[in-house]
């Protein structure tokens, strides 16, 4: 079968709820990826950012088919042998008194939701039903109901309502929005990215995160990250929240807890609030099973062997100097943001060139990436690239901008 063969099958069997870039990937291993015809790419999507640890990392792969060969599921009716010990090393990994283990991000981020209006009710006293969770303009959390109930986004909301009430959402990186909305004593929570990346690679202000967690702090409002896509050294810190010296309430991780081999997610807090949902109140068939917990605890291990925050630190930086060299040359190129190896560039929108075309283009010459919005390209390639492979990426991207020029 040829890519044309297998693109026309998802189209014909599958639900249209994405819209991809016409390649067909068929095998990966570290930084690159190859199509069903053989020819191979620069990941520089990382299956937005789930694949930090490179593909088909040997040590997570190995802890998956080991476990998966012994015990692979138990539910949450019986304990297993794996999970504890996940729980230990997570927990003690990031600081916090506990973990409650779910699979996705979205799931993620609805259980710090849950937690969160539950020690309003239960720790901060207030009027049952009457709980306020803050979010921003711009949020990206996932695509459950409640969750796009927070976003400002019309793809994601328009069309899906009637809508869960309980949050009020303030501008991103605007510390004088959220001190007026925390002025409301039934607010409960605050649940911000330390890096907008779905919305395109916003980042806020210096000092904004620890400005927004000392106004929490005052207000006894519980500061809630999401850095299912920020974190797990992808902007060059193990957590975004890193760069400013935050520890968030609560902290859901994603994507790369998993170096993109398996669906595994967390949340983790202290048993102030973790301890607010009692058996019955929470769970997930697959949350914490025993594949998931080898996986997890593989992936955190390889973070820390191969130095990965440290090496997208320092890549960054030098892939965010060659972006702003191709800026200042290009007019097309007309904006250069991120943090570590999360990166986006903004496609000025002359000649009628659009981000999808730039990636069309990128893709011929053997780079992959996705658009964000119409004139936004993400760059977040895994962290295990080295420099000589970042330049010749970059140098990749380079003649893609000089061909449509
Ligand atoms: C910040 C953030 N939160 C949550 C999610 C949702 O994760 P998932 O697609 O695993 O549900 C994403 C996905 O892109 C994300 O970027």
């Amino acid at each position: 079968m040829t890519s044309q063969d297998y693109i026309k099958k998802e189209d014909q069997y599958g639900a249209h709820n994405y819209h991809p870039l016409p390649v067909v990937l068929d095998k990966g291993e570290g930084i690159f990826v190859w199509d069903v015809e053989g020819k191979k790419y620069f990941d520089f999507l990382s299956a937005y950012s789930a694949v930090n640890q490179g593909h088909c990392h040997p040590k997570i792969v190995n802890a998956m088919a080991e476990q998966a060969k012994t015990l692979a599921l138990t539910s949450r009716a019986f304990y297993n042998s794996s999970l504890g010990l996940y729980e230990e090393y997570i927990t003690k990994y990031f600081g916090y008194d506990k973990v409650l283990p779910m699979n996705t991000g979205a799931e993620g981020d609805e259980t710090a939701l849950k937690l969160c209006r539950k020690w309003a009710y239960e720790k901060k006293g207030i009027e049952e039903n009457k709980a306020k969770i803050i979010v921003c303009e711009g949020n990206f959390h996932g695509r459950t109901i409640t969750i796009i109930s927070m976003s400002t986004d019309p793809d994601s909301y328009k069309g899906f309502g009637p809508y869960t009430p309980g949050f009020e959402v303030v501008p991103y990186n605007d510390i004088p929005a959220l001190k007026k909305a925390l002025e409301d004593p039934n607010v409960a929570g605050f649940l911000v990215e330390p890096i907008q990346g779905e919305a395109g690679v916003y980042v806020p202000d210096d000092g904004y995160l620890k400005k927004a967690y000392d106004l929490c702090k005052a207000k006894n409002v519980l500061f809630i990250a999401d850095e299912v896509q920020t974190g797990l050294a992808r902007t060059g810190k193990m957590l975004a929240c890193d760069h400013e010296g935050v520890r968030p309430d609560i902290l859901i991780l994603g994507k790369a807890l998993s170096g993109g081999t398996y669906p595994v997610s967390a949340v983790l807090a202290d048993d102030e609030i973790m301890l607010c949902i009692k058996p019955g109140e929470h769970g997930s068939t697959y949350g914490g099973n025993p594949v998931a917990a080898k996986v997890a605890i593989a992936a955190l291990e390889v973070l820390k062997e191969e130095k990965l925050a440290e090496n997208s630190e320092k890549l960054g930086e030098l892939f965010r100097a060659e972006m702003q060299k191709l800026a200042d040359k290009y007019e097309m190129v007309e904006k250069v943001r991120g943090k570590g190896l999360l990166n986006a560039i903004v496609i000025k929108p002359t000649k009628g060139i659009k981000a999808w075309d730039v990636c069309l283009k990128m893709k011929e010459n053997g780079l992959i990436a996705k658009p964000t919005h119409e004139h936004i390209i993400r760059f977040a390639p895994p962290l295990v690239i080295n420099e000589k492979q970042l330049m010749e990426a970059v140098g990749i991207i380079k003649k893609t901008i000089e061909e449509l020029n």
